[in-house]
């Protein structure tokens, strides 16, 4: 993997993030490069990374084993129509871009693997879903894999159009557990805790809760029960959610988030977001 050559076309903080995370694993600085049309961008990659920069994608394009789509969706369909024939795989981490209009951009058959990464990306704790194209050979997918895995998990959806409910899900996610802590420290500061204690006892039980989870055989659900002793405090305040059918709001706000990300795609088709 490391003897890969890996184009970033779009500068920016997912491809900053993805950067230092291959960095961090040992992937060769010279075997990356980055084009971005702002000079600053630029300059600041060179310094931070030690990477080749250019303004254009074309010097870099034939040499590489994969191309990763970094820019913003709005400007994808310009970059992708404007790619050579010779264009390698293409992995685009652009939210709600599907396969088949990458395909339709760039006006012929390509092997194309779409990423879902999401913000804890930047501190290497990202959830990443993939998704490949019946182009994509074996060692292609190994490589998407290797790239993403350099700043969290990775897994693989054999469906696209799942990729919404992955939006919905790990993309919007980091944002409702900022919303519940927001909350919860709140509630700590209004029971008279210092902000600074409510801050770090929330931020640390999050975490805490969220390796537990991980780290345990059990299912989400039976460490709930196992940390809810009858008649006691926990007890009590779930009582209070369940009374307000907060999970029913919760189902809800996600499936809200997944239309919304079905309308982004198509509104991209159509040409207008
Ligand atoms: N950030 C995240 O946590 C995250 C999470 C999941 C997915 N994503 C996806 O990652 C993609 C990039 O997001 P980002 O947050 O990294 O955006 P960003 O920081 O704005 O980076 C995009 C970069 O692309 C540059 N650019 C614009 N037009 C270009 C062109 N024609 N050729 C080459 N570069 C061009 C932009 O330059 P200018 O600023 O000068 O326009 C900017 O430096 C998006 O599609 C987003 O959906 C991001």
């Amino acid at each position: 993997m490391k003897n890969s050559q890996i184009t970033f076309i779009g500068g920016g903080n997912m491809a900053s993030c993805l950067i230092g995370g291959l960095l961090a694993d040992g992937f060769p600085r010279q075997k990356i490069a980055v084009a971005d049309p702002d000079a600053a961008t630029r300059a600041s990659l060179r310094e931070r990374f030690g990477c080749q920069v250019s303004a254009s994608s074309a010097a870099f394009i034939a040499a590489a084993d994969v191309v990763i789509l970094a820019v913003k969706p709005q400007v994808m369909r310009t970059v992708v129509s404007e790619l050579p024939a010779d264009t390698p795989l293409l992995l685009s981490v652009a939210a709600g871009v599907r396969s088949g209009q990458l395909q339709h951009w760039l006006g012929r058959q390509a092997a194309i693997i779409r990423a879902m990464p999401n913000t804890p990306a930047l501190v290497s704790s990202g959830a990443t879903a993939l998704f490949a194209n019946e182009q994509v050979s074996a060692g292609q997918r190994e490589l998407a894999e290797f790239i993403l895995r350099a700043v969290g998990l990775t897994l693989w959806l054999e469906d696209e159009t799942a990729m919404d409910a992955v939006t919905a899900v790990s993309g919007s996610g980091p944002a409702y557990f900022f919303y519940f802590m927001e909350a919860i420290e709140a509630a700590g500061r209004e029971l008279g805790l210092s902000a600074e204690v409510a801050h770090l006892l929330t931020l640390q039980t999050t975490l805490g809760a969220a390796r537990m989870a991980l780290e345990s055989e059990a299912s989400v659900a039976e460490l709930r029960h196992q940390v809810t002793s009858p008649g006691g405090t926990t007890e009590r305040a779930l009582q209070m959610l369940e009374s307000d059918a907060v999970a029913e709001k919760i189902s809800a706000a996600v499936r809200a988030a997944r239309a919304r990300s079905q309308e982004l795609s198509m509104m991209l088709d159509e040409g207008t977001s």
